[in-house]
């Protein structure tokens, strides 16, 4: 699949810009500080309703402004189809497909497949749980509209939880509603847990693979699913916690709360890898994730590099770029030197200068 344009207006420091996209291809140069990366964040964004940088629609806006607007347009095999973004200030942002509103904006990772590529991308490994939650929750929503499905009641399920054990504490009457949610929760939760499960299994085989070819077979990758609780003990651990759940008014247990682990070699790397090895367990991760998304859904994800070619050794960019075969891809660089030396086919070429994007024709490139 891929972007064959953009349209944005007041989106961070781009008042405006429309732009044709080639389906290979697509290089936005430029200094620092103009625009680059707030060009790919957009694109994200329309594409899965998330920022790889803010959770803070107001923050993407442009200052002084009120609203923002993003326009894409997207060609898949099944045909092609209009996504409108508007984010607003201070309420949630709408978004809508061929011009109809959509009920739940996750319904996006359905729709849109991007992989994106960015120097924050060590967070997978190094950070907390919830940014590995993320990926999986992303990867398996985007190939199984099951999970997709259950994985959004169950964010319900749990929030109406919580409050109702907020609410507890002043209305004690409302004790036998706190069953109804444990059972609905349990239930949903079970299938999560279990496709977790299944999943890590395969994106294990994925990413191991790749990991090493990457490092030339000097590392053994394993990633390792590590539930809050099991399937079948996720009732009992609830009940065993309520007491606790009421005093601190919020769900102890649950899939909301697991983790995976990625170890390298039998060492987990959040603790122990260097900051190279983290990088390229992180690289593993999102390389297996194209290839799981085209196995899983026929159609080969759009990519989007920002800054990584030169945090990468010469080794890995040569793996990294070699993937981008029959892709479309859009990278952020600085200059286009290191491309035209290697002969690299650039389809089209943006400048981008304090928030102006420009498509640019080069001589150098054909
Ligand atoms: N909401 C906003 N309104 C206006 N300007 C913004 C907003 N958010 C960010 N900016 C500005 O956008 C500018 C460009 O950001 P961006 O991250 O896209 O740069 P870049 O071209 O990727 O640079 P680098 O090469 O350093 O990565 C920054 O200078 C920032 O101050
Ligand atoms: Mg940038």
């Amino acid at each position: 699949m891929y972007v064959s344009s953009l349209k944005l207006q007041d989106f961070r420091n781009i008042r405006e810009a429309s732009l044709e996209f080639s389906p290979g291809i697509n290089i936005f140069y430029g200094e620092n500080a103009q625009g680059k990366t707030n060009v790919l964040e957009s694109i994200y964004l329309a594409g899965t309703t998330k920022s790889h940088r803010t959770s803070r629609d107001r923050e993407m806006i442009r200052i002084g402004e009120e609203e923002s607007h993003i326009r894409m347009e997207v060609v898949r095999r099944a045909g092609s189809f209009r996504i409108d973004m508007h984010l607003k200030k201070n309420r949630p942002k709408g978004v809508a497909v061929g011009g109809v509103p959509l009920r739940r904006a996750a319904e996006l990772f359905q729709l849109v497949h991007l992989v994106f590529f960015s120097p924050e991308d060590l967070g997978i490994i190094k950070n907390g749980p919830g940014e590995r939650r993320k990926f999986l929750d992303i990867l398996l929503s985007s190939i199984d509209p099951i999970y997709l499905k259950d994985f959004s009641l169950y964010q319900r399920c749990l929030t109406q939880r919580n409050h109702l054990l907020h609410d507890l504490f002043a209305r004690p009457e409302l004790l036998p509603s706190l069953d109804v949610w444990d059972a609905q929760l349990t239930e949903i939760g079970a299938r999560i847990i279990e496709k977790r499960q299944t999943f890590a299994a395969e994106l294990e085989t994925a990413a191991a693979s790749i990991h090493e070819k990457i490092t030339g077979g000097a590392e053994k990758l394993t990633v390792t699913y590590e539930p809050n609780t099991a399937a079948e003990t996720f009732a009992e651990k609830l009940r065993a916690g309520r007491n606790l759940d009421l005093r601190m008014k919020t769900t102890g247990a649950g899939p909301h709360r697991d983790d995976f682990k990625v170890s390298a070699n039998g060492l987990d790397l959040r603790l122990f890898g260097s900051q190279g090895q983290q990088r390229t367990a992180a690289l593993s991760l999102k390389l297996s994730q194209i290839g799981l998304l085209e196995e899983k859904t026929g159609e080969r994800p759009i990519l989007l590099l920002d800054d990584v070619l030169s945090e990468l050794d010469r080794g890995r960019q040569t793996f990294l770029l070699d993937s981008l075969d029959h892709t479309q891809t859009f990278i952020t660089c600085t200059g286009l030197d290191e491309f035209v030396e290697k002969n690299f086919s650039l389809d089209r070429v943006f400048r981008v200068d304090d928030g102006k994007v420009s498509a640019v024709s080069h001589p150098q490139l054909g």
